[in-house]
């Protein structure tokens, strides 16, 4: 990917981004002159008062730093709940949980469509890391009627008892923090972060064991080692972050949307530079480095992973395929057709494009239906794309 030249930020943003540098050199300091990149991840993304997604940088949609599906169009919340509904009719009292609600409007679209099918929540739970998104989805969601909003409850973690209903998450495990690691000489270095003087600058050290074993499994896993010089990614712990989500749901669907791959793709060997990708001013680009607790740093999600950690926990894979496919069996076509209003009605074929093009989001995304205690209909017009996980 070529450089990109991005505007300066403004003071304000230029102080901030010099106070996260602070605090992470005394944590780089008091962690013996390193970080790995997980850790490194963690305090710029997540650190509250000081990460990215802790503070009140705009981050998503218009004016922000990157764009996802609920932003681009109501029609994708819709969809999201044309499809969690025969799921949800199950049950007499269903509830929803969402994690990583981002400004609230795929709540809303939710909630709204739900709604106008006389579809009764108990509760609709939001999941949210975020102290300044939360602030952001109660504005969003202050404009739904107020007898719906009582339903609506922020959480620090999953409901207790669990729900029974859906999970969603769309665009959350790309979110979630990773090491990074590389290979040289046959062996394993893992990806972190120093300082030299002020300036932060990336630091390999030898693997941990921890690390070297998940690796390993990986290699097994693809049949290949990897190549001298490839770098790449890894979420460690995302089998304990999945169990913390599993606690959460009683028995219904889980529905994951994210972009990424099965596992042999995700670690294919034509992929020699990993995964990652930054955001920042609406750009995509390759340096995590840059202003720091300004930027966002994400990369694709192993599909296969999810589905192993979801299999493990008792749950049934029971759709994996591209975005546009699970859009399309979702009856949007027919929300368009039945818009009265001729601009809008054009505005929403240009939105859907984003959506269902394969270029845009459409096979890049991926969507991962899972099952827990709950038999669901199969979907029959989606390409099932299981076979490659
Ligand atoms: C890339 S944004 C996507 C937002 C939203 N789902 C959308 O599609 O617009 C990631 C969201 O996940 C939240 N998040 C990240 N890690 C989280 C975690 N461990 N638990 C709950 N929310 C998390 C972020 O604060 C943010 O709201």
């Amino acid at each position: 990917m070529r450089k990109i030249d991005f505007e300066k930020p403004d003071q304000e943003a230029l102080n901030h981004s010099m106070l996260v540098q602070e605090h992470l050199k005394n944590k780089v300091n008091d962690h013996q002159g390193w970080l790995s990149f997980y850790d490194f991840m963690n305090f710029v993304l997540y650190k509250p008062t000081l990460g990215y997604y802790s503070t009140g940088t705009h981050k998503i949609g218009l004016g922000g730093d990157f764009t996802t599906a609920p932003e681009i169009s109501k029609l994708f919340g819709v969809a999201i709940a044309n499809q969690l509904l025969p799921a949800i009719r199950k049950y007499k009292k269903p509830s929803i949980l969402e994690i990583g609600a981002g400004s609230g409007k795929l709540a809303f679209d939710i909630i709204n469509h739900l709604n106008n099918r006389n579809v009764e929540l108990d509760h609709y739970y939001i999941l949210e890391i975020s102290g300044d998104l939360k602030e952001r989805q109660k504005s969003t969601l202050s404009q739904l009627p107020k007898e719906i909003q009582v339903k609506i409850r922020w959480l620090d973690k999953v409901p207790e008892k669990g729900i029974e209903g859906a999970v969603i998450a769309n665009e959350v495990i790309d979110a979630l923090p990773f090491e990074r690691f590389k290979i040289i000489d046959n062996d394993i270095v893992q990806i972190g972060i120093t300082f030299k003087g002020s300036q932060l600058i990336e630091k390999e050290r030898a693997a941990s064991p921890a690390l070297r074993e998940a690796i390993k499994n990986i290699e097994n896993d693809i049949g290949r080692s990897f190549t001298s010089r490839s770098v790449s990614e890894i979420r460690v712990d995302f089998e304990d972050w999945f169990k913390s989500i599993n606690k959460g749901l009683k028995s219904g669907i889980a529905l994951f949307i994210d972009y990424g791959y099965a596992r042999k793709d995700y670690y294919s060997s034509e992929i020699d530079n990993g995964n990652m990708i930054c955001h920042f001013q609406n750009k995509a680009h390759l340096d995590p480095y840059i202003y720091p607790g300004l930027q966002d740093i994400s990369a694709s999600v192993d599909f296969s992973l999810l589905a192993d950690s979801a299999f493990n926990l008792g749950y049934q894979v029971e759709l994996y395929c591209h975005q546009a496919d699970f859009l399309m069996s979702a009856d949007i076509l027919e929300s368009i057709n039945s818009e009265t209003d001729d601009e809008e009605r054009i505005r929403m074929n240009q939105q859907i494009k984003q959506l269902f093009l394969p270029n845009i989001m459409g096979e890049s995304f991926k969507c991962m239906l899972l099952s827990k205690e709950c038999n669901i209909e199969h979907l029959e017009a989606v390409k099932d794309l299981r076979y490659m996980l």
